[in-house]
């Protein structure tokens, strides 16, 4: 999704609005833009590169003022062009001077747009965030502040803004309401971003914009309120970021870097949270809900992509382990089904990023029917982090490759856990939680070995990285790694790929099973293993080449699988935390051969805050 960067200080902001732009890159985007007032306000943006747009701007002159504002743009309204990209101004012909950047969706632009025009406005871009710049020139008599405010009691929608003018070149207006914005706080300077990445640089004291917030910003001071002029006190905290956490290091890719960085990142998830000798979970996030917890008669995970699938994993270890009943819902299904919630009923938010539009509108809507709501969120003061009761962080690390790997086994861990406090507190034995949480503490090291085979899965991914069209199967616990693994796959090398049950096959989808066509199995030792067996036959029979995901010593599989990853044998409940490894190396191996932006691939965003 967008980036949005903004500075006014002492120093150019030229060079701190590029490098901010460069940050947010992994987010997403199309087109990039930025504007800088030095005795007037200087626009240069362009579809592309946020170095197409850097050696744009370096070849001009007029932008070395101290205030300025930059956008990287992931297009709703209008195709991705310059004249579409941000910043976009108010009127030229009546104007202030007005430049503003945006991300999320005025979804009343329309009505707004047919006002402007019958007052004389004309436009010159297709997008919806013209229409904001030329209402609040509308509005503008002098105080920019109040045009903001003004102009954001009309509109309805979602809304990062960053605002400067002319007229008022000591002033950096912000708000926000649906879309993540914080302000970095500097010594007599201000850093506005989409995230922390953006601002740690030059500051780790900053605030995060509650929705329906504005903030006024001068140099050496700054004021916020509500949309309508309500003075609000925000709260600065000290920014749990540092740079080296995001950068490249001895990796191509910052996926790679981030596959390989799993070990590491359970560690982390599951420091302090393991009571091993008293056979307990400790989860401080969550502790002041568990009568709650354990009293619940039902519980929904929402999420969308990645996260979808670590909560269908989810779904199999609370029953298996809290014996509560346990479903799995698209976050934009549910928000939108008038879903049932009976008393007793709590709904688990499960996002990387905690800022993805669809499931923090479930929690809404959930919050609203009266569940209580938790967050499984790896982003620390993220939208969801902030708007469910309670919750519990993946602690993996920021991720910036698009395609998420150490979140989904971050957010299955931290549903194994959860899972795990609830159990205890209902069936389970402390011995029996403490032998859980012995091999919770091993599968760091079970996940260091299955990364060894790194080039062996290369290799055998180059055999078959032409093929088009691949299918994905598993069973059980590991069904839903099934579904991650294909889209991983599908993601980041835009080979066509589908996952599904291995049953389901036969009910369809092994009319597409021709000679040559690759089927990648989880088919690790477990309660149905002999059933995956059968299905591989099946596979095989009609020309299949067939790829499996086995586990350590199972030689008798190697006479039906063409290609065998073995991965370390582990619990049944645990294994998709160990199986989806392979799965991710080889759609990175994958995408790498075929010559694609692992780390920023077409049309995808990090973070999708819009609908
Ligand atoms: C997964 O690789 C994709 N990046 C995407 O499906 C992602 O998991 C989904 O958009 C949810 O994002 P979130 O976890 O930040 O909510
Ligand atoms: N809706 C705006 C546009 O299409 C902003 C999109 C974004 O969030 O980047 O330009």
């Amino acid at each position: 999704m967008c980036g949005i960067v903004a500075y006014i200080g002492r120093r150019p902001a030229r060079p701190i609005l590029l490098e901010g732009l460069k940050r947010l890159e992994y987010r997403g985007y199309d087109s990039a833009g930025l504007a800088v007032f030095n005795g007037s306000i200087a626009i240069a943006k362009s579809a592309g590169r946020v170095s197409v747009l850097e050696q744009k701007v370096n070849g001009l002159g007029g932008f070395d003022g101290t205030i300025g504002i930059a956008h990287t743009r992931w297009a709703t309204h209008g195709e991705p062009n310059d004249t579409n990209a941000h910043p976009h101004t108010d009127d030229v012909s009546k104007g202030h001077g007005i430049a503003l950047i945006h991300n999320g969706i005025i979804e009343n632009y329309g009505v707004l747009k047919q006002y402007l025009e019958e007052k004389g406005h004309t436009f010159n871009s297709d997008t919806d965030t013209e229409v904001l710049t030329h209402l609040i020139g509308e509005l503008y008599d002098g105080d920019l502040e109040a045009a903001v405010q003004g102009a954001l009691r009309e509109v309805t929608g979602a809304y990062a803004i960053a605002v400067i003018c002319n007229e008022q070149p000591d002033v950096l207006v912000v708000a926000r309401k649906g879309s993540p914005l914080m302000v970095g706080v500097g010594k007599d300077e201000y850093i506005v971003a989409s995230d922390s990445s953006a601002i740690v640089a030059h500051t780790t004291q900053a605030f995060t914009l509650d929705d329906y917030t504005v903030a006024k910003l001068t140099r050496d001071s700054f004021r916020t309120t509500t949309v309508d002029n309500v003075p609000l006190t925000p709260q600065i905290r000290e920014l749990e970021f540092d740079l080296d956490q995001i950068e490249l290091g001895r990796f191509s890719h910052y996926m790679e870097k981030e596959i390989h960085e799993q070990p590491d990142s359970l560690r982390r998830c599951l420091k302090g949270r393991t009571d091993t000798r008293e056979g307990q979970v400790v989860l401080g996030g969550i502790a002041e809900y568990a009568r709650d917890l354990v009293k619940a008669r039902r519980i929904i995970f929402v999420g969308q992509g990645t996260a979808l699938h670590a909560s269908m994993v989810g779904e199999y270890l609370m029953e298996d382990l809290a014996k509560i009943p346990t479903e799995v819902e698209f976050a934009s299904e549910f928000r939108y089904r008038n879903p049932i919630l009976e008393d007793g009923t709590v709904v688990i938010a499960v996002s990387q990023s905690g800022e993805t539009a669809d499931t923090l509108a479930a929690i809404t809507e959930a919050k609203q029917r009266g569940a209580l709501t938790l967050g499984v969120v790896n982003v620390v003061g993220s939208t969801i982090a902030r708007d469910t009761d309670a919750g519990v962080y993946l602690r993996v690390g920021p991720e910036i490759g698009v395609a998420s790997t150490k979140a989904f086994i971050g957010q299955v861990m931290v549903t194994t856990l959860l899972a795990t406090f609830i159990g205890r507190r209902r069936f389970l034995s402390a011995d029996y939680v403490s032998q859980l949480l012995t091999s919770l503490e091993a599968l760091p090291d079970h996940v260091e070995k299955a990364l060894q085979l790194s080039e062996e899965i290369k290799d055998a991914t180059s055999r078959y990285v032409e093929r088009e069209n691949w299918l994905f199967l598993g069973r059980g616990h590991n069904y839903p790694v099934a579904l991650e693994g294909a889209l991983k796959l599908k993601e980041i090398s835009y080979i066509h790929a589908e996952g599904m049950p291995a049953a389901e096959m036969k009910h369809g989808p092994i009319a597409l099973i021709d000679d040559g066509m690759p089927v990648v199995f989880v088919a690790t030792k477990n309660s149905q293993y002999e059933k995956v067996i059968s299905n591989i036959e099946e596979v095989r029979s009609r020309g299949g080449h067939v790829i499996a995901v086995a586990t350590e010593g199972d030689n008798a599989i190697r006479k039906v699988a063409e290609e065998v990853f073995y991965v370390p044998d582990v619990p049944e409940p645990l294994q998709p935390m160990l199986t989806v490894v392979p799965l991710q190396m080889l759609a990175y191996h994958a995408a790498v051969l075929r010559g694609k932006d692992v780390d920023k691939p077409r049309n995808l965003a990090k973070s999708v805050t819009v609908e």
